[in-house]
């Protein structure tokens, strides 16, 4: 039996009369990487909000290390989501904070650290991500592959023992996005991390995923290893995966 940290039963979420999750079940394994694969509006983001409590499923189960997180009190949930790290798809830095405010964050609102100990957590933090001579920087004056990358030095300070990614590699240029791919596996192999990422960059997904799923007409219509994927014979992935417009996926479904 492999080692569940989360576990996604059924799970229906319908925003008025559209229905986006329409039944998802989902095992995400301890220290490995699940990447969920899915087209744009397929409910990707809305399925990790439900993961972290920022929405309540209209049916279905969530359980993080056997406890459920739908029904958890909310003093419950704020102690839970100190172990998860979030790396938001808009990359969410506070703009008015420098890079090293925007690292040391985490640490003063949720740790008794000294401000000498948290200067030096963060100096670490940068240092292992290859981010030099930017603390002092704000996020205006950052790349896009920067600001993400400043974005995960934040989901890491407070050594999660869960990071969720969001679309890390969209917008950045080739070499970016193996540089960020480089930092997701170095997040699982020398911290241990547990990580969800969400993607729809094939390349990407081929390189990090232990575990692949992909959502599809609101559940995971496959799910596996990275080479249990390349030999399907789902038309739907396969549509995907060799980035076809023709094929069962319709534009306006
Ligand atoms: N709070 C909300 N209220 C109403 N509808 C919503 C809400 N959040 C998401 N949706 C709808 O749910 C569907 C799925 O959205 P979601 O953001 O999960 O897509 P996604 O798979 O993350 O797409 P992308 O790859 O473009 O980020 C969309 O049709 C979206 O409009
Ligand atoms: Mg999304």
């Amino acid at each position: 039996m492999e080692d569940a940290v989360i576990v996604i039963e059924d799970l229906h979420k319908s925003f008025g009369d559209v229905k986006v999750l329409d039944g998802v079940n989902l095992t995400v394994i301890r220290h490995k990487t699940t990447v969920i694969l899915g087209r744009s509006g397929c409910g990707k983001t809305v399925l990790i909000k439900h993961i972290v409590g920022l929405l309540k499923p209209d049916k279905g189960r969530i359980l993080y290390e056997g406890r459920d997180v739908v029904n958890m009190p909310t003093h419950e949930r704020k102690e839970m989501l100190k172990e998860f790290g979030m790396l938001y798809q808009s990359g969410a830095l506070f703009d008015s904070m420098t890079v090293e405010e925007n690292i040391a964050f985490p640490l003063v609102e949720h740790t008794k650290m000294t401000k000498a100990e948290i200067k030096e957590r963060v100096q670490e933090i940068l240092h292992r991500l290859g981010l030099k001579d930017v603390e002092g920087k704000y996020p205006a004056e950052l790349s896009g592959g920067m600001k993400k990358r400043v974005a995960l030095a934040r989901a890491v300070a407070l050594e999660p023992k869960v990071i969720i990614f969001d679309e890390p590699t969209t917008g950045l240029d080739p070499v970016m996005c193996d540089i960020i791919d480089n930092l997701i596996i170095k997040t699982r192999d020398e911290l241990g991390i547990t990580c969800i990422v969400i993607t729809h960059d094939i390349q990407s997904t081929f390189k990090i995923a232990d575990k692949i799923a992909m959502l599809y007409g609101g559940r995971i219509i496959e799910e596996g290893t990275p080479d249990e994927f390349r030999n399907t014979s789902n038309e739907v992935v396969l549509q995907f995966l060799h980035r076809k417009a023709e094929g069962p996926i319709k534009i306006m479904d």
